[in-house]
């Protein structure tokens, strides 16, 4: 699997409403070739792409998304809150965004999210088992934080690709890939070590980092076997190294 060097997190969240079909439309309109998003179920089981447990955040309704039914949730307006531009915007399912993301010929990194009181077991088997069907195993990266989830997809699937998804990389991250056999290691650029990184180099595997939107802080850590960042604009980057070529810049980019 290419990874690439940067992926649109949520989509182009900085330019369209994080998780929408909006959204992956502008990372595509963009020139990104991947992106991330996050998948859940809803109460009635129904796969959406949808970060938070609630929907308040990103719509002008209420409640936790365990409570709602696919009905319930196509009346909400997710892109008014982000810019009217925006407005009449809906909740994508996973069907719709698959269909999205194949249309457009990007990768996807799809995210489980298990909040809380949502079953890892079930998500995998209604959202990868559909992600598998529609898009061909060197564009699907499926990752986590819950190694249940993981663990479920690993055991339905031997050739899926996985992202071991942390906050700071423990110690275990070792064990756990060799529980899991991941494609990459994804976490925090705020908690990364130095360290870590060395054994992950080392053992062949992809480090993608998260969500890095200011590259000049994060230059140095290229140095040290980053693959890739998710990042909510890729155009600062960009925009970075057109600074560079114009002198602007220490040295080279990478
Ligand atoms: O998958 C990387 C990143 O999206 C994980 O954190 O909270 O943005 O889903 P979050
Ligand atoms: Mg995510």
């Amino acid at each position: 699997m290419q990874l690439p060097r940067y992926i649109a997190h949520r989509g182009l969240s900085a330019h369209a409403p994080e998780n929408t079909l909006a959204a992956i439309q502008a990372a595509s309109d963009a020139g990104c070739k991947w992106i991330e998003l996050d998948v859940q179920c809803l109460g009635d089981g129904t796969p959406v792409i949808w970060h938070d447990a609630r929907v308040d955040r990103c719509s002008n309704g209420q409640g936790a998304l365990i409570d709602m039914t696919r009905d319930d949730i196509r009346s909400l307006d997710v892109g008014s809150w982000f810019s009217v531009d925006f407005r009449g915007e809906r909740m994508a399912l996973l069907d719709e965004a698959l269909s999205l993301v194949s249309a457009l010929d990007m990768g996807l990194n799809l995210e489980l999210k298990l909040n809380v009181g949502h079953d890892p077991v079930q998500l995998v088997d209604v959202a990868v088992h559909r992600a598998r069907q529609v898009l061909p195993q060197d564009r699907l990266l499926v990752s986590s934080f819950d190694m249940t989830a993981l663990e479920h997809a690993r055991s339905q699937d031997d050739t899926l690709a996985l992202g071991l998804l942390y906050e700071a990389i423990p110690r275990r991250w070792a064990s756990d890939a060799e529980r899991l056999r991941p494609t990459s290691v994804h976490a925090d650029w705020t908690q990364l070590d130095q360290e870590r990184l060395i054994e992950i180099q080392a053992a062949e595997l992809a480090m993608l980092c998260y969500t890095v939107n200011d590259p000049e802080r994060f230059a140095s850590w290229w140095d040290h076997g980053v693959t890739g960042v998710f990042t909510d604009d890729p155009a600062l980057f960009d925009a970075r190294y057109q600074r560079q070529l114009r002198g602007d810049g220490r040295r080279k980019p990478r």
